[in-house]
């Protein structure tokens, strides 16, 4: 106990710096939620109406910061007198790390004691997240302390992984690092916990002033502290640590849209384990849509609404009075694309009234159905879209005619269309051996595709790819591709389909956004980043496609491991064998001891599955090159040693420092005049 008079001392200087004084002077409180803790913002940090901090809500680089309002006296003479001495603290908060897209977290959040609360106005985003800039990263004289929580391997800061706990010393080259996770109570086993899984989590941070020892623990949401924690490690803080410093939070937003928010909070000086948080009582985070699956998901991000707004079909339909039944909707301008009317009538009846046993598939933007069509008995696969807007619906039945002129034996040819209310039906050929996927990811023995018949389908595939960028009248972008998009015809070649989400671009005009639409995992990041579908960002996904089909595994696994999402990413795990030397042990193991497998062949199609996935658009060859690559009329040039995937491109933006990548990002006029060697790059064009 100190002194009396000196405790009354103690508490008159208090008031001005702290919140809620403890017995011995220290200070003390936890917010459950923060509507009215005052907490001092800047940046793009706001509270919601609920209470959540919410650190980030953009893609634009910006940084946050959340600081409590008052400064902490860290450093106070000892009982006895004499010179100041640090005090102990203890900490904890809960999190959670929301991202647009879970495979694309690209930056993290951090706890932090800094000397100010507002000298951090020229620290930057991403990588840095919000507390340093690339010239002052390990100053001493930054003066702060923070634990990180960081969803990027950044090679430059000696990260470990992309997912992991570091303790900060006036730099992101942590002290001490741990992968995300907790020693279970009962068994003393390590459980992995995704940091940017969208779950809640609890961290507990605690310094030791008589033994310098800090010690940092994470947990699941609702579980208590576990006994063992992840990190623990001592350094003597006395000397970072200013007299009075501000805590809080601080993170940066970056090229993905990722939301960091913290729940709830508490903080104690000098007065024992920070005050343990009721979960009951933190705010709520708002809902996220559907859980993630581990199949593929089609994401649409609206960005300007024009066109006809593509949603599930509406099969009560079906119910429609009988003379209801046939019905269609025609206005005046579809009189000039008349030859590509279909009846109704006669579409109802080729598909036996779109009966479930003439049911082919239910993708994202509708079902399709086998049909025969009357008279000519030819066979045809009807795709009912519904449509809610007539606004543009002309743009885009012009769109579906010209699609329906497009003619290549490696694409599903279109053949018309037919307009009901509310509803849109496409025409196809039928393709009687169905969606690649099946054969990919069935677990069927007998479906499996031997390597010849998989590099035929490559091969046929990009050579229909390459017609809609370069050789048609117009460049099409397929906006699509994926393995459940690729169609097989009677001989088992690849046929690339539904064109139902292509826009077309006339040679040399500016693209026009409508909607970024595609599947996770075949998003090139400038597509996610600006909305804009280009030749090379169907190259990316087309990349996406080779390993797919190759390594038979889609690009994006997700598995539910302890309540928390395990992500297996396609390309690292290549990369990986790659770095390794032996890029062939990605293969599916099928292929491998199956008939008709070439190492040679198998070892370029990965390469160049990774060369068309670099998170660069100006890396990636255009399909012309695809082409030669694969028929070896040109040689595919190394992948660069500092080839990275989209998963590590912090690493490749630190090169060229924030800014310059931001343009990158941002701008597709600054990539057209960017080198190569500018972005430390080697291959590609
Ligand atoms: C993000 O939050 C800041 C601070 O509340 C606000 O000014 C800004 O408009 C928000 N940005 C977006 C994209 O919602
Ligand atoms: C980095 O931050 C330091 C400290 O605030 C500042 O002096 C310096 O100008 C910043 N550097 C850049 C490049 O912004
Ligand atoms: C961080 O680590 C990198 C890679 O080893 C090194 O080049 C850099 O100098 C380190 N920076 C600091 C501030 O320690
Ligand atoms: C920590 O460093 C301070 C200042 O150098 C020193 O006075 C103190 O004794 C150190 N604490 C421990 C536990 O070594």
């Amino acid at each position: 106990m100190l002194p009396k008079q000196l405790l009354l001392l103690l508490l008159a200087q208090a008031q001005l710096l702290v919140v809620a004084v403890g017995v011995d002077g220290g200070v003390e409180f936890a917010y459950e939620g923060f509507v009215t803790a005052g907490l001092a913002l800047d940046g793009i940090a706001s509270v919601t109406p609920d209470g959540l901090l919410l650190l980030t809500n953009d893609t634009n680089l910006n940084i946050a910061h959340a600081f409590h309002p008052d400064p902490v006296r860290f450093h106070r003479p000892p009982s006895g007198g004499g010179a100041p001495v640090m005090s102990s603290f203890s900490t904890t908060f809960v999190f959670a790390i929301v991202s647009d897209l879970i495979d694309l977290s690209t930056s993290g959040l951090a706890f932090l004691v800094a000397p100010s609360s507002r000298d951090l106005s020229t620290a930057t985003a991403q990588q840095y997240l919000g507390m340093f800039n690339a010239s002052n990263n390990g100053d001493p004289q930054n003066h702060v302390f923070a634990v990180e929580l960081d969803t990027v391997r950044n090679t430059e800061f000696q990260d470990m992984n992309d997912n992991h706990v570091g303790i900060d010393v006036n730099s992101l080259n942590s002290s001490a690092a741990a992968t995300a996770g907790y020693y279970d109570d009962a068994t003393g086993t390590f459980q992995n916990l995704g940091l940017a899984s969208r779950h809640p989590m609890q961290v507990w941070v605690d310094y030791d002033a008589a033994t310098t020892e800090i010690t940092v623990a994470t947990a699941p949401a609702r579980s208590p502290r576990p006994k063992r924690p992840l990190l623990s490690t001592r350094i003597n803080l006395s000397t970072i640590i200013a007299d009075t410093a501000y805590v809080g939070f601080s993170s940066g937003s970056s090229i993905v849209l990722c939301k960091n928010y913290v729940l709830g909070w508490s903080f104690s000086l000098d007065g024992g384990a920070a005050p343990a948080l009721d979960y009951a009582k933190l705010p709520k985070l708002p809902r996220i849509g559907p859980k993630p699956r581990t199949k593929a998901l089609a994401i649409v991000l609206p960005i300007v609404t024009t066109a006809a707004v593509l949603a599930a079909v509406g099969v009560g339909l079906l119910v429609l009075r009988r003379r209801l039944r046939y019905a269609e909707v025609r206005e005046d301008w579809e009189v000039e694309f008349g030859p590509h009317r279909f009846a109704f009538k006669d579409l109802y009846h080729a598909t036996a009234g779109f009966r479930d046993k003439r049911l082919l598939g239910t993708g994202g933007f509708g079902s399709v159905y086998m049909g025969l069509l009357p008279g000519s008995r030819s066979e045809v696969a009807v795709k009912r879209v519904s449509h809610e807007s007539k606004q543009g619906m002309k743009e885009f039945i012009a769109e579906v005619v010209s699609i329906g002129r497009l003619r290549h034996r490696n694409l599903v040819q279109l053949l018309g269309y037919c307009r009901r209310k509310g509803e849109l039906l496409l025409v196809y050929d039928y393709m009687p051996n169905g969606s690649l996927d099946k054969y990919l990811h069935g677990h069927r023995e007998d479906t499996a595709l031997d390597w010849a018949q998989r590099l035929r389908i490559i091969k046929g595939v990009a050579s229909g790819l390459l017609y809609l960028h370069e050789d048609w009248e117009q460049v099409v972008i397929h906006r699509d591709i994926k393995a459940s998009n690729v169609l097989l015809d009677g001989e088992m070649n690849g046929r690339l389909g539904d064109f139902g989400l292509a826009r077309l671009y006339d040679h040399g005009a500016p693209a026009k956004t409508t909607h970024v639409v595609g599947t996770m995992g075949y998003l090139a990041p400038e597509l996610v980043r600006t909305g804009r579908a280009t030749t090379l960002s169907d190259v990316f996904a087309f990349g996406a496609f080779l390993l797919e089909v190759t390594c038979g595994r889609r690009p994006i696994e997700e598995e539910d491991v302890y309540g928390d999402f395990d992500r297996f990413v396609l390309a690292d795990w290549v990369l990986g064998h790659w770095r390794n030397g032996a890029i062939t042990g990605a293969v599916d193991a099928k292929l491998r001891t199956g008939t008709g497998y070439n190492a040679a062949e198998a070892d370029l199609v990965l390469r160049l599955g990774l060369t068309c996935l670099h998170p660069s658009p100006v890396a990636r060859p255009s399909m012309r090159q695809v082409m030669q690559y694969l028929n070896s009329s040109a040689p595919l040039p190394e992948l660069p040693p500092t080839y990275v995937t989209i998963n590590m491109l912090t690493a490749m933006e630190t090169q060229q420092g924030v800014l310059g990548t931001r343009a990158v990002w941002r701008s597709t006029s600054s990539i057209a005049t960017m080198s190569d060697s500018d972005i430390g790059l080697s291959s590609g064009r």
